[in-house]
């Protein structure tokens, strides 16, 4: 993608994630209309769709050649990611918003052929931006984010991670994982993947660790955390596939590779 073009994308995203922000953080204090989806907790809500749909029209009207991949239904079948794809959740956390009303984000990737070109991470309610193009570094509210650390352990790390690593897991074996809470200095677990990637970009999280994450929760958080220097793998360590669910280890990458050898093991 060339400068011109990213550029310009970039200030379009922007533009349209701050207005959509805005209208969130506005009605926050109005009456929700909340279903369910898969199950009883997987919750999705009206500012959810319009906030979707939001980005779909813009992005139809503006650039009809390009795609969306977005979690609630307004986008495109998209099945390879040849071209421009716009890969969207429109509320990251959804939880979060509906229980606490804060720590929800709203995140937008901009691939090109495959590659990640834009990231943009909005924690709405703290009103504060996370953004990335390739090669050109992390912000955070236009302040550069510096390189993370040029080295860091295991033990004086703080990892986010789900619940699943209490539960019995079909995907992982708990062995490890136990070992790994216990290794590490600090376990979070914030409730939003994308505020979640923001962290370990701005270097506040060391790592973060999941079974199962979807092309939108993770799009834009890979752009920013590769700008500081992070790593992005799925949980065996094989690269991320945008088009499906993964598990995801995001990190610091001092501390990439001791994770998957020594402490995961999927099953
Ligand atoms: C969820 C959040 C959550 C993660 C879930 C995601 P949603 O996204 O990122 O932190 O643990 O796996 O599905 O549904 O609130 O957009
Ligand atoms: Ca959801
Ligand atoms: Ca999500
Ligand atoms: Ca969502």
């Amino acid at each position: 993608m060339n400068k011109q073009l990213k550029d310009q994308l970039y200030t379009q995203a922007k533009e349209w994630v701050l207005e959509a922000g805005d209208h969130i953080r506005k009605h926050i204090d109005q009456p929700l209309k909340i279903d369910t989806k898969s199950d009883a907790n997987d919750l999705v809500t009206e500012m959810d769709e319009q906030t979707e749909q939001y980005f779909a029209e813009r992005i139809n009207e503006h650039y009809p050649s390009h795609q969306l991949l977005g979690e609630e239904g307004f986008g495109d079948e998209v099945t390879a990611l040849d071209g421009t794809i716009w890969i969207v959740d429109p509320i990251d956390g959804t939880m979060n918003f509906v229980h606490q009303k804060r720590n929800f984000a709203i995140s937008v990737g901009i691939y090109h052929d495959g590659v990640g070109e834009i990231g943009l991470i909005y924690d709405v309610m703290a009103d504060v931006l996370y953004t990335a193009k390739r090669g050109e570094g992390a912000f955070k509210n236009d302040r550069r984010l510096p390189d993370l650390q040029p080295s860091k352990d295991l033990a004086t790390s703080i990892l986010a991670v789900n619940t699943f690593w209490a539960l019995k897991n079909k995907r992982v074996s708990e062995e490890g994982i136990h070992r790994l809470v216990q290794k590490v200095r600090g376990t979070r677990s914030f409730g939003s993947a994308a505020l979640e990637f923001a962290f370990v970009a701005e270097g506040i999280l060391d790592g973060y660790l999941t079974m199962s994450l979807m092309p939108w929760d993770v799009a834009a958080g890979i752009v920013i955390v590769n700008e500081v220097g992070g790593i992005t793998t799925k949980a065996d360590g094989e690269p991320v596939d945008m088009l499906k669910k993964n598990s995801i280890l995001t990190c610091h990458p001092s501390i990439h590779e001791e994770i998957i050898n020594e402490y995961v093991s999927l099953k």
